[in-house]
């Protein structure tokens, strides 16, 4: 959601066993740890810039980082149908290379970024502020350790369903990120996990919601997203 996660004891242990680290920064463009971005702590850092991500282009897009100047030549030889060299062709790869148009939006937008993320830092800050006051609305916790960017802002509520129709009738969008858990994907139905194999992801899956958030809403519409919360809770 555009926090990082805890990455010292990751990479000690990714050390111990000789494994690599991939960053999933793909919600987390500017975030850091203890100081470092996210993206950069691993041998490869992985961004979307799908247009509803903090830093979005007009269609797909998506960048790899590393230090790791081998890594780099191999992925964007994958991402150019595995040829180094035009019609040279040194394996299968694929077409993922970024468009010339979004390239130059993204790097327009790119100045931006610090300054859209502070904003929603304190859109964060302000729904923190409005809601720790509800009983029974849990607001997301911000590790010492991190600086979140807040790619969403994801509360948790019982009766989830019923507070987003409410929140719907108001005409507040929200969103659920995520509805199905990765072990009850039908993709991964193979490798055999079922209902009640990952309750606390089960119980999150069930009551998060996520609220409006992106780096121009106003403090009256925080304000009007936290009182449609007080007035469902209330009624309850
Ligand atoms: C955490 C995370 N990882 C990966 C992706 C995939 O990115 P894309 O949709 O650009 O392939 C997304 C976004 O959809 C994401 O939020």
């Amino acid at each position: 959601y555009g926090q990082p996660a805890d990455m010292d004891p990751l990479l000690e242990i990714a050390s111990r066993y000789d494994l690599v680290v991939i960053e999933d920064a793909c919600q987390a463009h500017g975030a850091t740890y203890k100081g470092r971005k996210a993206g950069s702590m691993g041998l490869a850092g992985c961004f979307s810039f799908y247009p509803g991500k903090n830093l979005g282009a007009y269609g797909e897009g998506g960048a790899v980082v590393s230090q790791d100047k081998g890594l780099i030549d191999k992925i964007k030889m994958i991402r150019d149908h595995g040829q180094a060299r035009k019609y040279y062709h040194e394996f299968e790869g694929y077409n993922g290379r970024l468009d010339a148009i979004q390239a130059g939006i993204l790097r327009i937008k790119l100045r931006r970024l610090e300054q859209w993320n502070n904003a929603r830092r304190e859109n964060a800050k302000y729904y923190d502020e409005l809601l720790s006051q509800i009983p029974g609305v849990k607001t997301p916790h911000e590790a010492d350790y991190a600086r979140s960017v807040y790619h969403l802002y994801v509360i948790l509520v019982d009766e989830r369903d019923k507070l987003q129709a409410f929140l719907s009738e108001k005409g507040i969008g929200t969103g659920l990120h995520y509805p199905v858990p990765l072990h009850l994907q039908k993709a991964y139905k193979h490798l055999g996990y079922g209902e009640g194999a990952f309750p606390v992801a089960e119980g999150a899956a069930r009551r998060l919601l996520s609220l409006p958030m992106f780096p121009e809403l106003s403090r009256e519409q925080v304000e009007y997203v936290a009182e449609s919360i007080r007035e469902f809770m209330e009624a309850r």
